[in-house]
């Protein structure tokens, strides 16, 4: 192990300046030590933004075609979709994030995945069958765990973990508890039809289900009241643009259930209810059968506690791909254009771009960069179609190649 640590550190060194390298913290290669350099006090108090807000994976491993050895860039918000783009085989996966209490999250569960048995993780995440495990237990398996954790993350989780042992990892997350979104499906549905609507596994039952029970006046109404009172501590920039917003969202919602069955998309589920049962569709990332293979892969991962677009401004390490997420949706066109093209100027000819924009907002891919990207259209516009996208909230992943 500590051969890999000291060979990660080169590469972080050859690549960064000094204080964004990649910290050795013993058991776990994976630790950014820059929220080392912050006070612990100023975040201590906040709890991770987003857990898993709707991303998925899989189109994302359609449009990077990681190949075996190559070098990714990924926003790592709770590292869940970079988890998985472990499993393509890259020699390494950069994930940068510049809130230290999501960095702090993802020490913790990439700890977890390193530490626990598959029913330990289960338990402290707090899905399936774990969801029921008891506050003490997950106390207990938080507590096996200290000793992997650097200092400053160990603050901020012995501060919270009275709270995440109540719920687990999963809904200790700001957004999950403030979206609010199970509130307003039983408005609309029984309990018996929400069961029903879930379990689909066949394309065309779910279809003609959706059309002929589920999508009725009352559903549509909820779908839009409560997309309109969503709060605004996670929605700042968008509050204006609500009204507009949930017809598309609603939209979405509908193409998304008509491509894919519910029993493959565990978004539905987690929109519908906030939680993952077990019952009906896991997440790729939270399968028994990836766990292992994750984890023997940790070791590829580089945490990078950085604004990203600093990172891209002072690293000299050139990407094979990249995982913009949604970050430039917080910008304005300008700085959206910036963003990207950063982005572009660390990219490997040939590499893969991508970026998300909330449902009707994408500000484009920038227009002085339009000689030096191929906009892969026909590839996003197949997504939903192909029922590769299972996301509600967003427009079709937007995909560039880097030409020569
Ligand atoms: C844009 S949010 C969206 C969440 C995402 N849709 C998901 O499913 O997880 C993802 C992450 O971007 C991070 N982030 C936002 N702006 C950033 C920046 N300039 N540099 C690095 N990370 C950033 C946030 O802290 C958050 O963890």
């Amino acid at each position: 192990m500590s051969r890999i640590l000291s060979k990660i550190g080169k590469i972080g060194r050859r690549a960064m300046k000094r204080e964004m390298l990649t910290s050795h913290v013993s058991g776990l290669s994976i630790l950014s030590e820059d929220i080392l350099k912050t006070d612990v006090e100023d975040w201590k108090n906040e709890t991770v933004v987003f857990a898993w807000q709707g991303e998925d994976h899989r189109p994302l491993k359609k449009a990077l075609e990681i190949k075996e050895g190559s070098t990714i860039f990924s926003i790592a918000s709770s590292g869940y979709n970079p988890s998985m783009l472990l499993l393509e085989n890259p020699a390494k996966i950069v994930m940068v994030d510049n809130n230290p209490s999501q960095i702090a999250w993802c020490m913790l569960y990439f700890s977890a995945i390193k530490n626990l048995t598959y029913e330990e993780f289960r338990s402290l995440i707090g899905f399936g069958k774990g969801g029921t495990t008891t506050s003490d237990e997950r106390g207990r398996i938080y507590d096996s765990l200290r000793g992997s954790l650097p200092s400053k993350a160990l603050v901020y989780w012995d501060f919270h973990r009275e709270t995440m042992s109540k719920s687990g990892m999963y809904l200790f997350a700001t957004c999950l508890r403030l979206w609010g979104l199970e509130k307003f499906a039983p408005i609309a549905h029984s309990q018996e039809t929400l069961d029903k609507f879930l379990s689909f596994a066949d394309i065309g039952q779910q279809r003609v289900f959706y059309e002929e029970q589920w999508d009725t006046w009352r559903w549509r109404r909820a779908f839009i009241l409560a997309h309109l009172n969503i709060s605004p501590t996670i929605f700042r920039p968008f509050m204006d643009l609500l009204p507009d917003l949930a017809p598309r969202w609603l939209n979405r919602f509908r193409e998304i259930c008509t491509s894919v069955p519910n029993m493959d998309n565990p978004h539905i589920e987690i929109f519908l209810t906030n939680k993952i049962s077990g019952k009906y569709s896991l997440p790729d990332f939270w399968k028994r059968e990836y766990f292992a293979p994750i984890r023997d892969r940790l070791d590829r991962f580089e945490l990078i506690h950085v604004d990203a677009n600093e990172y891209f401004e002072r690293t000299s390490e050139k990407f094979d791909g990249f995982v913009l997420s949604n970050v430039g949706d917080a910008y304005s066109k300008g700085e959206h254009d910036q963003w990207v093209t950063r982005a572009i100027k660390r990219g490997k000819p040939g590499s893969r771009i991508t970026y998300l924009s909330v449902a009707g907002t994408d500000k484009g891919w920038p227009d002085a960069e339009k000689d030096s990207i191929q906009v892969e259209q026909e590839l996003s516009d197949s997504l939903v179609i192909q029922g590769v996208e299972r996301g509600i909230l967003w427009d079709d992943l937007h995909i560039a190649t880097l030409k020569n």
